[in-house]
């Protein structure tokens, strides 16, 4: 027999990165019964390693406005993003950001106003930072300290499985293992999804261990479709440790060329003259393909970014993240260039929702990275992504409460025990070796169906009755959707960059939606 738990709340709430928290504290104070779930150590998400900041337009700049931070939101995402839902979102920008410093966050000042620097696709200084680079460590510290005062019941290394759905496929609750793996059952008529990232899905990613898609796995396995998944964004500068590097590698901001920092070659010779008029500060994709062709042409493995104008009191004070990743490899950021590389770094795409965290399935939410709002496109802009989860994680908890108070049939408030699920399990060094290969900046027909047989080949059914069964088979499913949408995008678009297809078609203009067949294929 399964051995089994339980446990009830009106919302269960999975991740406790910038949306699952802000959901949750939003949700107390609308007086719902939430519980918390999380894989790690509460502070073991993505949110603690953001650098750059929160872009928002408070008012105290003049030449600045929400709608020009709408248009640089607009132009970065090449023709995908939602107008509206970018409005809506960046609209409520300043409000979110407000709230998160009633709950405690410091950001860095200026004077007697917040400081603000600029990242790519930005058009002014509009990015509010924490810490010098440390802006999500301060985003989680503050929102764990707030979750702690208000006693938020949190289920720390406990991973989600999937979701227990009514016969009429509305959500019930959650599977789970707890921390010695035994499953148990969360009773609730409500889960969020706030799971984060797939970073994992590729060898070198800014990403920490726990970005393997699980809210995207969970999502297509419920029912509710997927959409923007092919634009993976990779950051254009990590640090480059050396040939081979695996893992999270330390992310190098974004600010650091907003404070004037240029890539150059081996040669010295500048990556971004002549390829874009923004330069060193074009939108992220462009900067990152740029980065792939000029190694590529060269045959380098990494470029280097110029930060020598900084005095070395002025970059500790700016940067002390990343002087200290630098420095443990050796490289003094004043005095030498640092090598860098890209390497993936955010899920444009993900489970489509409202900016009110609705996804298609009753009862199941979404918020923060794995959602797909539509504020992305085909490219996020820097920066966004702090904004999205504290504006989006507040409205999901707003729409549960609102949903909740409508009346539920009973069977979503009853859910009976089950087995784990038996679903295909890849070798997850084989998935990201081909994802790496295959499905990373310059994509082609051939390689994608590479990564698709290797897949076939290497993933075996097994029961998910441990965390990294449950991470692999969400890794397999995912790169399934991701390869899939990839091959049907015959244009390169933003973070799609497609080598035989490279121009953009204005036949594209429009999203690309994945869901589950009956025999469970994206
Ligand atoms: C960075 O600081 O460069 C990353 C910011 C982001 O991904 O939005």
């Amino acid at each position: 027999t399964t051995p089994c738990w339980e446990a009830n709340a009106d919302l269960v709430v999975v991740g406790t990165g910038v949306a699952g928290l802000t959901a949750a504290l939003r949700a107390r104070e609308l007086g719902l019964d939430v519980l918390v779930v999380t894989k790690e150590a509460a502070d073991g998400g993505n949110t603690r390693w953001a650098q750059g900041g929160v872009a928002v337009v408070l008012g105290d700049i003049e030449a600045d406005s929400v709608a020009r931070h709408v248009d640089d939101t607009l132009v970065a995402g090449v023709g995908l993003c939602d107008e509206v839902a970018t409005s809506r979102i960046i609209g409520a920008g300043p409000a979110a950001v407000d709230r998160l410093r009633t709950l405690g966050a410091e950001f860095d000042r200026d004077g007697d106003r917040l400081a603000r620097t600029r990242e790519g696709g930005h058009t002014a200084f509009r990015v509010v930072h924490a810490g010098g680079d440390a802006t999500g460590a301060e985003v989680e510290r503050a929102l764990l300290a707030a979750s702690r005062d208000d006693r938020v019941p949190m289920l720390e290394h406990h991973t989600a499985v999937d979701t227990l759905r009514t016969p009429a496929g509305e959500v019930a609750g959650l599977l789970v293992l707890d921390a010695d793996g035994v499953p148990g059952i969360l009773v609730a008529p409500a889960v969020l999804l706030a799971t984060g990232g797939l970073g994992q899905l590729y060898q070198a990613t800014s990403n920490p261990a726990v970005a393997t898609a699980d809210g995207v796995a969970i999502a297509l396995r419920s029912g509710a479709p997927v959409a923007d998944l092919e634009f993976v964004q990779f950051h254009p500068t990590v640090l480059y440790t050396g040939s081979g590097a695996r893992g999270r590698c330390p992310l190098v901001t974004e600010a650091v060329r907003g404070e004037g920092a240029v890539l150059v070659d081996a040669r010295g010779d500048r990556v971004m003259a002549g390829v874009h008029p923004q330069e060193d500060l074009a939108p992220r994709d462009v900067v990152s393909a740029a980065i792939t062709r000029r190694m590529a042409a060269l045959g380098d493995d990494h470029v280097y970014l110029d930060a020598t104008h900084l005095s070395p009191a002025e970059f500790r004070r700016r940067f002390p993240t990343v002087l200290a990743a630098c420095l443990r490899v050796g490289v003094d950021p004043s005095e030498a260039p640092i090598p860098v590389a890209p390497a993936a770094h955010f899920s444009c795409g993900g489970v489509v929702s409202t900016v009110d965290g609705r996804t298609a399935v009753p009862g199941l939410y979404a918020a923060g990275e794995v959602a797909r709002t539509g504020l992305h496109g085909a490219n996020r802009l820097a920066s966004n992504s702090l904004l999205e989860g504290l504006v989006v994680g507040a409205r999901a908890a707003e729409s549960v409460a609102a949903d909740l108070a409508l009346g539920l049939p009973p069977e979503r408030r009853l859910a009976a025990c089950q087995p784990v699920p038996v679903l295909p399990v890849a070798d997850r060094d084989t998935l990201q070796r081909v994802m790496s290969r295959y499905a990373a900046i310059g994509r082609d027909a051939e390689g994608l169906a590479v990564v698709g047989s290797v897949l076939d080949v290497s993933a075996v059914d097994r029961p998910l009755e441990t965390r990294a069964r449950v991470e692999d088979a969400a890794l397999t499913l995912t790169a399934r959707a991701v390869i899939a949408a990839a091959a049907a995008r015959e244009e390169s678009r933003g973070c799609h960059v497609r080598d035989d297809f490279p121009g953009t078609a204005r036949s594209w203009a429009r999203s690309l939606t994945v869901r589950l067949t009956p025999s469970g294929q994206p």
